[in-house]
């Protein structure tokens, strides 16, 4: 009998650099309440959405990416050449194939990259974090670039009450890299596809197209939600996953010191601090308020913002976990860059 050969790599994985990209366009609840029937004060307080940004003609996916990625890279050390593989995590790319992270692999200027696109929603970068992670320590990939990015504008309905003022567009990106001491802890991760209809696109795309029985839609097919059950099983449920990351890692709260949650919801986001009893001294994200819900954006754009205004610093430990569409979750704890 043959011996595959296999392959071994670095003893651990860590992140050696976020980067993040908003779209210039901050828009306030003034301008989306109208078509919505709704209001600036009803908003923040279901929501704790201030502004959003929307994405203006010229920042694709692409160009979003690529611009989050270059910082994530001058930050991390690392020239576009030594990245060996792009995993983009998005639900907003909106050709079906082939996969946007080739593109932006090659804009970068990586050495043909492998690259794939990932879609698990709002838990998207968390999964990519994970791999990452596996494909550094197995050797598959020395340096990954991972990156949640999100035009959801493109597939939201302004009209829509539950989901119009929720969902924005955004991109971040971290490397991923060997690293000698562990950076990258144990991910928890699951779905729930009993959930399934709980957040999906309205239509698939052959009831827009239509077919000689059955006249099309013709028209976009749209993000819903059932906001309602996804708060509860967000505010429950995850806080639970959230507490399984921190044990497979060996971090005890008080050791904890950022607490980065997918921006879903400002009350989402305190329902799971409290029910994780997080100590005054954790940090937690709170990005939403000003950048509204990038979905797989929203890990990265957060724990870039608290890097940036200092509540999270190198070294620090930060717990991430994001959940969403699916329903899909990932958690792990990481080393701030
Ligand atoms: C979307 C969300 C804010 C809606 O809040 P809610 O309390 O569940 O709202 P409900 O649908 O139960 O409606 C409550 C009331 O608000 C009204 N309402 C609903 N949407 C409204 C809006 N956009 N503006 C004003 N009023 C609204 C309803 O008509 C209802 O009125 P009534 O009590 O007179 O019947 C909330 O469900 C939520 O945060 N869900 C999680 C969403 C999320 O973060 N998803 C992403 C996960 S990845």
């Amino acid at each position: 009998m043959t011996t595959i050969t296999t392959t071994t790599g670095a003893p651990h994985a860590a992140i050696l650099g976020i980067g993040a990209y908003r779209p210039v366009r901050v828009v306030p609840n003034a301008d989306v309440v109208e078509a919505i029937d709704s209001s600036d004060e009803w908003i923040q307080q279901r929501s704790g959405i201030k502004t959003r940004r929307w994405a203006g003609p010229e920042e694709s996916v692409q160009m979003m990416s690529v611009e989050a990625s270059r910082i994530a890279l001058e930050r991390a050390g690392i020239d576009a050449g030594q990245i060996d593989c792009v995993v983009v995590a998005t639900v907003s790319h909106l050709l079906q194939t082939p996969a946007v992270a080739t593109a932006i692999a090659h804009e970068l200027g990586t050495n043909q990259a492998a690259a794939f696109d990932i879609s698990a929603a709002c838990s998207g970068f968390c999964h990519g974090i994970s791999l990452a992670s596996d494909f550094v320590r197995a050797g598959s990939a020395r340096h990954v670039l991972v990156i949640g990015v999100e035009r959801l504008t493109d597939i939201l309905d302004l009209t829509d009450r539950g989901t119009a003022f929720i969902f924005a567009d955004g991109a971040g990106a971290a490397v991923v890299g060997p690293s000698d001491t562990p950076g990258i802890g144990p991910v928890v991760w699951g779905s729930d596809g009993e959930q399934f209809d709980l957040i999906r696109q309205r239509e698939d795309w052959r009831d827009v197209v239509g077919s000689p029985e059955v006249p099309g839609s013709g028209v976009m097919p749209h993000l819903v939600m059932q906001g309602n059950p996804v708060f509860r099983w967000a505010s429950f449920a995850m806080a639970k996953i959230g507490q399984q990351a921190l044990d497979s890692a060996g971090i005890g709260l008080d050791e904890l010191d950022v607490f980065v949650p997918h921006q879903a919801n400002m009350r989402i986001i305190d329902a799971m601090a409290r029910s994780m009893k997080l100590p005054d001294t954790v940090k937690i994200a709170r990005d939403v308020a000003d950048q509204g819900n990038t979905s797989a954006a929203s890990v990265p754009l957060a724990l870039d913002r608290m890097i940036a205004e200092g509540e999270a610093r190198s070294g620090d430990t930060a717990l991430l976990i994001a959940f969403g569409a699916g329903l899909s979750y990932a958690a792990q704890v990481v080393t701030v860059p």
